[in-house]
């Protein structure tokens, strides 16, 4: 199956041009100038007539690289529930939403193997997913027994691990455990992924508020204070300074997490950061309003307004690398509402894994990035960053087919009553955005078109990565 990309732009991290893109089978076999942009530039690659099977015509769209999403939770467990979407759901609303590849968090139970985690969730996802994905470890406690583990992960595609500085009995790992994992990637070429909150004082915080009657959502985000993400983003930097080895931050949400980020980097330190599109367009004060604020609750929690255009200018000048969801979506009715009366009790978590690329396009329209900018924080990073760089990322011959038109003018309002994820609320109820996929091939095979999901489960793939942890950042 031969198919040509006709007339659209072709955005790269790295540049933009007019250009065909001609994809055979799974992969991008050809990338022809429409027009010589520069005397350097190859002139039209001039295709027979009949040479194809199928012509989509991108005028006046963008051809871009399918999103990567790193940070997901299907189906997680979390409070005595479970995250709404299936792999199924998830990666079918991801794909309306210009995401061709997830890479999700498999978890440990304390005490048990790693290997048992990594087989339920592999279980979860094997035939299910609509698009590629693969899998970071949550390692919940560091022993000679899941160090060892981790070399074997690193050896089957499974490079990256998850440690916490929260939840305190949980997933907490203390300074000891975390420096001793990080040693462990210095050998193995892993990379340690960071939840930078300090659980013990956050849990000090959150029980004086809720034991004095202080019981709304709003608590949430009072109790965990961006010094606290960024004491432990500062902590965890130096950790990883002293085991020379990268560290990556997840869901950095304030400005005062970012100064650590930035005084790190300028030390020399290999800190990257990911942010997720709730920290840049929505703010505490949707904690607000009583119980509706349940809808708000993640860690971090979403922080005052003003922290922001921090963060926009963070990822136009490369402080911050990537731009992942952390999609954990619950219910309003029957999930959300375990925590009427005591924030405490709130499932953690937001759906937006469908209304990542549109948010960030808003960055473009607003002129906080250029648009090749925003491919990279929403692509190409994410592939190099988490070892699929070879294949995924890039609209060039040799790589995967994963590819979204994206149509840059089209507006549309983002609501619950058109999502696709299966949660019964949108965090962004009613907004008008600017831009939306309008087609979404995975490996070749268009999977969404005229807002039709063509795909089916099962057609994604679990795609093995490389260790990048000794070639980052
Ligand atoms: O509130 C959040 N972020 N829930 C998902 C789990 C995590 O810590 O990433
Ligand atoms: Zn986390
Ligand atoms: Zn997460």
């Amino acid at each position: 199956m031969r198919t040509l990309i006709s007339n659209g732009i072709v955005v790269n991290a790295d540049g933009s041009c007019r250009a065909d893109v001609l994809v055979e089978g799974e992969t991008i076999v050809a990338v022809g100038l429409a027009e010589a942009a520069t005397p350097a530039q190859q002139p039209l690659q001039v295709l027979a007539p009949g040479a194809v099977d199928r012509v989509i015509d991108a005028r006046g769209r963008l051809v871009i690289p399918g999103g990567i999403d790193p940070h997901t939770h299907m189906e997680l467990p979390v409070a005595g529930t479970v995250s709404r979407d299936t792999f199924e759901t998830g990666t079918r609303a991801a794909a309306f939403g210009g995401t061709t590849t997830i890479i999700d968090f498999a978890g440990q139970t304390r005490g048990r193997p790693l290997r048992e985690g990594l087989e339920t969730w592999m279980a979860r996802a094997e035939g299910r997913c609509a698009i590629d994905y693969g899998f970071h470890m949550m390692v919940n406690d560091v022993s000679d027994a899941t160090l060892a583990e981790m070399d074997t992960f690193v050896a089957e595609g499974i490079t990256t691990f998850k440690l916490f500085t929260a939840y305190p009995g949980v997933q907490l790992s203390d300074d000891g455990a975390i420096l001793r994992a990080m040693l462990r990637t210095a050998d193995n070429g892993g990379l340690i992924l960071m939840h930078a909150e300090n659980g013990v004082a956050i849990d000090v915080l959150a029980n004086a508020n809720a034991e004095a009657g202080r019981t709304d959502p709003w608590y949430h985000g009072l109790s965990r204070q961006p010094g606290l993400e960024a004491e432990c983003v500062h902590r965890v930097i130096r950790l990883a300074e002293a085991a020379e080895v990268p560290v990556y931050i997840v869901h950095l949400s304030s400005r005062d997490a970012l100064e650590e980020v930035v005084r790190g980097r300028q030390r020399g330190a290999q800190v990257i950061a990911e942010t997720c599109p709730q920290y840049l367009a929505l703010s505490i004060d949707d904690l607000g309003n009583g119980f509706e604020g349940a809808k708000f609750v993640c860690s971090p929690p979403l922080r005052p307004r003003d922290h922001q255009e921090a963060l926009w200018q963070g990822l136009a000048n490369d402080d911050l690398q990537v731009v992942g969801t952390d999609h954990c979506p619950f219910d309003f009715a029957g999930q959300k509402d375990l925590g009427r009366g005591d924030f405490r009790k709130i499932p953690n978590g937001l759906p937006g894994v469908e209304e990542r690329l549109d948010l960030l396009f808003q960055g473009v329209v607003q002129g906080h990035l250029s648009v090749e900018r925003w491919v990279e924080i929403c692509s190409t990073a994410a592939a190099r960053i988490f070892g699929l760089g070879d294949t995924k990322g890039v609209i060039a011959p040799g790589y995967d087919a994963d590819i979204v038109i994206y149509d840059p003018g089209r507006r549309h309002v983002l609501s619950a009553a058109t999502h696709h994820m299966a949660v019964d609320y949108s965090c962004y109820e009613g907004r008008e955005v600017q831009g939306g996929s309008d087609v979404v091939l995975s490996r070749g095979q268009i999977i969404v078109e005229d807002g039709k999901y063509l795909g089916r489960p099962g057609a994604g793939h679990f795609r093995p990565r490389q260790a990048t942890g000794a070639r980052l950042p």
